[in-house]
């Protein structure tokens, strides 16, 4: 009991580890950022906002903030020589592939100057990750369409950077609608934290080791990027597609049910959420909202709209409580803002790296923090004796 809410020992037990970073309830479709109702959050924050309020367990003061987006804004410059890593790639590698190797690199260029049992370089190198995965997401996505990569540039504010670091060009202005800078922050605050899930899980393990955060982060990259995690929000954005129009709405459902077609409604279901996810209440409004103001008549809306109705009266999605979750409707929105489909796990990327960092920071300080050594069930052979090859 934690005075705040009480967890049935059972529940305790399973646990991976505390924390008080981020809560959820999956049958009420609570989620909380350091008791903060995502609502609230999306309503009135910002993704920079929420990223101190992760990292540090409260909201800052002015002041605070100020000091907080120096410090990003002033190690958003990656360092020259990641360039000719990033043109070690081919050039249509995938930009998740490039940012998982880019953010690893990271180790090679600024950890070795860590000292790990400082809690100020501990925070630098969490302010550096939060300031440079954007840089170098938007480089690898210039490098695989052949485009130059462009420099943050300190004056604009951090998606605003980004923004211009994905899509500005030499020969002309970048124009900028601030429709698309507000609902990308917002879906960043959306995808910030998600307590213990694989790709966060992941960074705890692999820091329950020692390993530098850098490490740690591209340890999560590469969790993220499965479909059925992060990678969902591309799948769904394919699925869509696939199936078109709305007419084709309810052969998809069958398909979906049935175990052998090997099609699930990706953007369905959830380990945790047995009710619906309110990410994906509050992108569902959102997408209206945005691509009514873009004026973007996406077909692909009315499909998803139509799919998801059909999946929520259907008794096998309803028995099996499977409803939207963050990645249903996440896409469509990306599609609108011209965010390419190959760059939408990275966004998952770019928002979770604060989620990263926190869990991360929490765990060098846990003094029950052990290496993490998951058990197994062994299903295999009972012990046996050698066989010489010719006696085989
Ligand atoms: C994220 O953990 C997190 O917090 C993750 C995340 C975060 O912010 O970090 O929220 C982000 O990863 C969201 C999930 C994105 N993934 C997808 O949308 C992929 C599609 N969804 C499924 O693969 C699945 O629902 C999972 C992986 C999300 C959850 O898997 P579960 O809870 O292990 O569900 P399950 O595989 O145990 O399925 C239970 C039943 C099964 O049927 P039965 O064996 O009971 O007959 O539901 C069925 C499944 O076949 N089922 C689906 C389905 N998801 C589950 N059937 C059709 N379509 C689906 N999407």
């Amino acid at each position: 009991d934690t005075g705040y809410f009480t967890f049935d020992p059972g529940f305790v037990s399973t646990a991976s580890c505390r924390s008080a970073i981020t809560y959820i309830d999956g049958d009420a479709g609570v989620l909380l950022y350091r008791g903060y109702p995502i609502e609230q959050l999306a309503a009135k924050s910002s993704f920079l906002e929420v990223a101190y309020l992760l990292i540090n367990g409260e909201l800052p003061t002015a002041k605070e903030f100020e000091s907080f987006t120096d410090e990003v804004t002033h190690h958003t410059m990656m360092h020259e020589a990641l360039k000719s890593f990033l043109n070690g790639f081919r050039h249509d590698a995938h930009p998740m592939a490039m940012l998982c190797g880019s953010v690893a690199s990271l180790s090679a260029f600024y950890h070795d100057s860590l000292d790990m049992a400082d809690p100020a370089q501990r925070r630098l190198a969490a302010i550096r990750l939060i300031a440079k995965v954007p840089t170098l997401a938007s480089a690898a996505y210039r490098y695989s369409i052949g485009w130059p990569i462009r420099y943050p540039r300190n004056n604009l504010e951090y998606v605003t950077r980004f923004l211009h670091m994905m899509f500005e060009v030499p020969s002309e202005p970048l124009e900028l609608n601030p429709v698309v800078a507000k609902a990308l922050d917002l879906l960043f605050i959306l995808h910030a934290d998600h307590e213990q899930n694989a790709s966060t899980s992941t960074v705890r393990l692999v820091g329950s080791t020692g390993a530098n955060p850098y490490a740690c982060v591209a340890a999560g990259i590469a969790a993220l990027w499965g479909p059925a995690h992060g990678g969902a929000n591309e799948a769904v954005l394919e699925m869509l597609q696939e199936i078109g129009t709305a007419n084709n709405v309810e052969s998809a459902v069958a398909r979906a049910k049935d175990k052998n077609s090997g099609f699930r409604l990706m953007g369905f279901g959830h380990r945790v959420y047995k009710n619906f996810d309110p990410r994906a209440k509050i992108i569902r409004e959102m997408t209206h909202k945005v691509l009514g103001e873009l004026g973007v008549d996406d077909p692909l809306l009315e499909v998803a709209l139509k799919l998801e109705e059909a999946a929520l009266k259907d008794d096998y999605f309803v028995q099996r409580k499977l409803y939207p979750n963050v990645d249903f409707y996440s896409g469509i929105i990306y599609k609108a803002l011209k965010i390419p489909t190959e760059m939408f796990t990275v966004m998952f990327a770019l928002a979770r790296t604060a989620g990263w960092v926190a869990h991360w920071l929490e765990q060098q300080v846990d003094p029950d923090q052990k290496i993490g050594r998951p058990r197994q069930v062994y299903t295999g052979a009972t012990e046996r004796d050698y066989v010489a090859m010719d006696k085989r």
